[in-house]
């Protein structure tokens, strides 16, 4: 049978997530594929530090041990911030291998370039783990492109943010025992800045932008505000009037053509589907002329929905690297 060969580049939450669900499903994968998969190298920042990996799979700090082994076919990319992530993947690309990215924050700005280049040297980039975690969003609007047209995405991409603006209501605690409460569930960092300023959900729709209208709007003109100046008398209020506070990112195109996008809290009724999100769930509306209103609902987060995304775009990849037969 034949096999290809992955390397997993960070192996924290997320890049943990991929190596079990790679191992866990083998039999499955192959099934599916005709492929059998194997994790050949793993790079990290400490390598002194204890993994749970098989004594076969080589654990590295230098890049070079993975960009110089001709056998390695994809790279998955779970590291943080922009760089070295962005250099690593274009180099990557320029060697001809594939990539699938779970870094938001990464793609959100350099992902117009790296689809690009990938273009260019004929290789694959999965990205579906980069926004709302779990729920197949890049796929389904990528589906909906072939036939119909976006015209409006609103999504609730933050999953801390909801869990504290749920906890504030339901529990009448502060934002900050709320968010305390959120880190020590292991649902927001240990610097939580990008998940309660905004940033965190500002990327994901950057990434939607780029794939649903073809391009971004100018960063500066997005209006991004956090939730860390909610108050919880605001919240209990807003509760007792049947409002809900929700963190929205929603990006639209007008009848010229021009991008709009917005990031931050509102008020909503129980008439909007997002009104019964509750917790780190992340929830997806996506307005197109043919099909109406789609919302998609699930984990924005986590080591195994996160991990699932990007081993469904590894199967998606194989399944396009296969010769597509032609119809008489
Ligand atoms: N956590 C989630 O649920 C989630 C969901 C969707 C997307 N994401 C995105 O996925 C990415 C990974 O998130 P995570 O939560 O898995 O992060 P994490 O738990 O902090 O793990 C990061 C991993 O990357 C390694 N690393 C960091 N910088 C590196 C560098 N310069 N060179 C080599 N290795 C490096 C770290 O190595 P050491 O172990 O040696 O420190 C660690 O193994 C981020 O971009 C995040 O935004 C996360």
């Amino acid at each position: 049978m034949p096999s290809i060969k992955a390397a997993i580049i960070g192996f924290g939450t997320v890049g943990e997530g991929v190596y079990k669900i790679v191992n866990e499903k083998r039999q499955q994968l192959k099934q599916h594929t005709g492929y059998s998969i194997e994790i050949a190298s793993i790079l990290v920042r400490d390598v002194n530090t204890k993994r749970a990996v098989a004594p076969s799979v080589l654990v590295t700090d230098s890049i070079d041990d993975i960009l110089n082994d001709p056998e390695i076919d994809i790279i998955f990319e779970a590291i943080v911030d922009e760089e070295p992530a962005y250099t690593y993947l274009s180099q990557a690309i320029e060697k001809g291998i594939h990539i699938i990215t779970a870094n938001k924050k990464m793609f959100a700005k350099h992902g117009p370039a790296l689809l690009k280049h990938a273009e260019f040297r004929d290789v694959q980039v999965g990205f579906e783990a980069t926004t709302a975690g779990g729920i197949p969003i890049i796929r389904t609007i990528e589906n909906l492109l072939a036939g119909d047209r976006v015209h409006r995405v609103q999504g609730i991409l933050n999953g801390t943010s909801n869990f504290i603006l749920t906890a504030m209501r339901d529990e009448g605690v502060t934002f900050e025992e709320a968010l305390h409460h959120a880190q020590k569930k292991g649902f927001a960092e240990a610097d939580p800045t990008d998940d309660i300023s905004g940033s965190d959900a500002f990327y994901k729709l950057m990434v939607v932008s780029s794939l649903a209208f073809d391009e971004q709007p100018e960063w500066e003109e997005v209006s991004v505000v956090g939730i860390d100046h909610i108050q919880t008398d605001d919240v209990l209020e807003a509760s007792k009037a049947e409002l809900r506070y929700r963190h929205v990112a929603e990006i639209r195109i007008d009848d010229e053509g021009k991008l709009s996008g917005k990031v931050g809290p509102v008020l909503l009724d129980a008439e909007h589907p997002f009104y019964a999100i509750d917790g780190v769930d992340n929830a997806i509306i996506v307005e197109t002329d043919y099909l109406g209103k789609l919302t998609l609902i699930g984990p924005g987060a986590g080591m195994y929905p996160t991990g699932s995304a990007m081993v469904a775009d590894l199967v998606h990849i194989i399944r396009q690297l296969k010769p597509v037969p032609v119809l008489s």
